[in-house]
């Protein structure tokens, strides 16, 4: 029997590449052949997938996300044409909730400053004492976004001896720290302020000017969601006034960040989007992927559909 004719369109692990050959006829955008032919499509939470996209593949039954995030992934057009959707949520809630708290060390700690003080031989030169950080634990810790990675943020931060409150849209009822009813009355509590929610347009620009303002000059914000949450000029104008203390960010409203002051202020710790990015989870969200095609043409329920 023909194996099933499957389109990858993101950058994907090799060990997802080798897996999806194995398992299927595996066609790429630079050779896609019959396009009529293809049935499956693979793609990542970072590159989506859009209505040109869909209206090239006729042939199209299921889908198979890298990642978590369907912000990209235009689901409601998946929908109107019957095509399944599959994604990888849960496996990679630890390593994105690690990097948070690392994120929130960084820059507290003044770690990426740190290492460059030394590596740059400014220590051994001067012998001078590094410039001072602010102390972590027993701070206030404010999560918004109690979801599947706020959760396992939540119980990372137990062990700093915080205390820890959050905002979510509803009640959380597994959770036992107290919920804030407004964004900014979290913001105006918190030291630090976590952004655990999905990107949507009901989460675009949450944390404004006002939400900054609310945070005030001792207050980090640390987001491992989707740079779409945040206004990035508001925040750049509240870095560069200190009217925040630091940001410490994973995630951008354009990816990859190009030119931005953000490259150029002191008070910001910035990483290329790799909160998933472990050795593990990615290979746990390749199988997952691999998986939810499989189960797909199986005829069965795929490990993950999103809601
Ligand atoms: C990945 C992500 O970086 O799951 C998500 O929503 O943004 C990340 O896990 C991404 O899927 C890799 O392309």
């Amino acid at each position: 029997m023909s194996k099933p004719v499957v389109l990858n369109i993101a950058k994907i692990p090799a060990v997802l590449q080798q897996s999806l050959e194995s398992e299927f006829e595996l066609r790429t955008l630079h050779s896609p052949g019959d396009t009529s032919e293809i049935s499956g499509l693979v793609s990542s939470a970072i590159r989506g997938v859009d209505l040109a996209t869909l209206d090239q593949l006729p042939g199209l039954k299921a889908m198979s996300i890298f990642g978590v995030g369907m912000d990209k992934v235009d689901l409601a057009a998946a929908r109107r044409r019957g095509i399944r959707v599959g994604y990888t949520p849960d496996v990679l809630n630890d390593c994105v909730a690690d990097l948070a708290i690392g994120l929130m060390i960084a820059a507290s700690r003044k770690i990426p400053q740190a290492d460059g003080y030394v590596r740059s031989h400014r220590w051994a030169e001067t012998g001078n004492v590094f410039d001072l950080g602010d102390r972590v634990s027993g701070k206030r810790m404010g999560i918004a976004g109690m979801g599947r990675i706020g959760r396992i943020i939540a119980k990372r931060l137990v062990g700093f001896d915080v205390e820890i409150r959050y905002f979510s849209r509803s009640e959380v009822r597994e959770c036992s720290h107290e919920r804030v009813s407004t964004l900014q009355e979290l913001a105006a509590w918190c030291d630090y302020l976590f952004i655990a929610v999905s990107g949507s347009a009901q989460t675009r620009h949450m944390v404004d000017a006002g939400v900054l303002e609310a945070l005030g000059p001792q207050g980090y914000l640390i987001n491992v969601a989707r740079g779409s949450v945040v206004d990035e000029q508001a925040l750049i104008a509240a870095l560069e006034n200190e009217a925040i203390r630091g940001a410490a960010l994973d995630v951008y409203e354009v990816e990859p960040l190009k030119s931005s002051r953000l490259t150029e202020l002191r008070n910001t710790v910035l990483l290329p989007h790799v909160s998933s990015a472990t050795n593990e989870t990615r290979t746990a969200m390749s199988n997952m992927v691999v998986e939810n095609l499989k189960r797909f043409y199986a005829g069965e329920r795929m490990l993950a559909e999103p809601a």
